[in-house]
């Protein structure tokens, strides 16, 4: 009930998903958390949830790729609960699914500025507050797909490639600061970003049986499954842990 007592949490993409899952579980653990999305409507929802169960918890409305916003937002979280301790870089999106000959530009860097910039924005702002704070936790939503390969969504695929390494760098930067660096690899969890991806195909439930089966537990993950990984980042029990890529993902990537 406490393993989370006393931190400050950012979880961006917090009103939907996986997310939301992180928020609820971080909440239910003692943390203050500052739940910040584009979606202000499920944003509220989460909140109002939170209270309700004696939890803490504000919303802020927020585009992670909007330097300003961040700027303003990681402020305005210091002034109202203290400074972030942990911050989950949750916020993402799918993205054109084509193969990259037929990607436009701007298709390409949609997602490199909600998946990349959007993380690096989030960081490069929390960081001093960790600092100042003595030390923190940051959590990069990767995925498996940030790990194999597959023939789809090739900005998405880089994007999470890219938020792997930047762990193990800051993992290196941070670390004389007592400021912890990972990253998350989901294998498919049922959330709205899957439903809708799999709405666009021909037949969802036949595609939502061949996803499943890619993994070897039978089925697709909760965000629960990952909401849980991130509470234990976040807590002092792993606070040996920095740079390391935690794998969720019902073993799809052991073949
Ligand atoms: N669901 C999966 O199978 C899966 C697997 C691996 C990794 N992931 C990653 O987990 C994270 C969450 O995925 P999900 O499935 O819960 O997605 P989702 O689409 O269900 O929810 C994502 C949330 O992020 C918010 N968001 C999108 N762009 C934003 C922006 N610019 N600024 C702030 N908020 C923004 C959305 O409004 C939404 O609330 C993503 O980074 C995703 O890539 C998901």
């Amino acid at each position: 009930m406490d393993r989370l007592q006393g931190k400050v949490a950012l979880v961006t993409g917090g009103a939907l998903g996986i997310g939301r899952s992180v928020c609820e579980l971080m909440a239910r653990e003692g943390a203050a958390v500052a739940v910040a999305d584009l979606d202000q409507e499920h944003g509220n929802e989460v909140v109002q949830e939170i209270r309700e169960r004696g939890g803490k918890a504000e919303f802020w409305k927020l585009d992670v790729s909007d330097e300003a916003q961040v700027k303003l937002v990681l402020h305005q979280i210091e002034l109202k609960f203290g400074p972030v301790t942990v911050l989950v870089n949750n916020a993402g999106i799918g993205g054109a699914n084509k193969p990259t000959h037929e990607l436009t530009l701007e298709e390409w860097e949609k997602v490199q500025a909600v998946n990349v910039k959007g993380v690096f924005l989030c960081t490069k702002y929390a960081i001093p507050q960790m600092r100042r704070a003595g030390g923190g936790s940051v959590i990069h939503m990767s995925s498996i797909y940030g790990i194999v390969g597959a023939p789809d969504v090739p900005p998405y695929h880089a994007s999470k490639g890219a938020v792997t390494m930047m762990a193990k760098t800051d993992a290196l930067i941070y670390a004389p600061d007592r400021i912890r660096v990972n990253s998350v690899h989901p294998g498919f969890i049922w959330t709205p970003m899957v439903e809708n991806h799999l709405k666009t195909m021909p037949d969802p439930d036949a595609a939502r049986a061949a996803i499943s089966s890619l993994h070897p537990l039978g089925h697709m993950g909760q965000p629960e499954d990952i909401g849980w990984a991130c509470v234990y980042l976040a807590s002092d029990e792993s606070k040996f842990v920095t740079g390391a890529q935690i794998v969720v993902d019902g073993g799809y990537t052991c073949r």
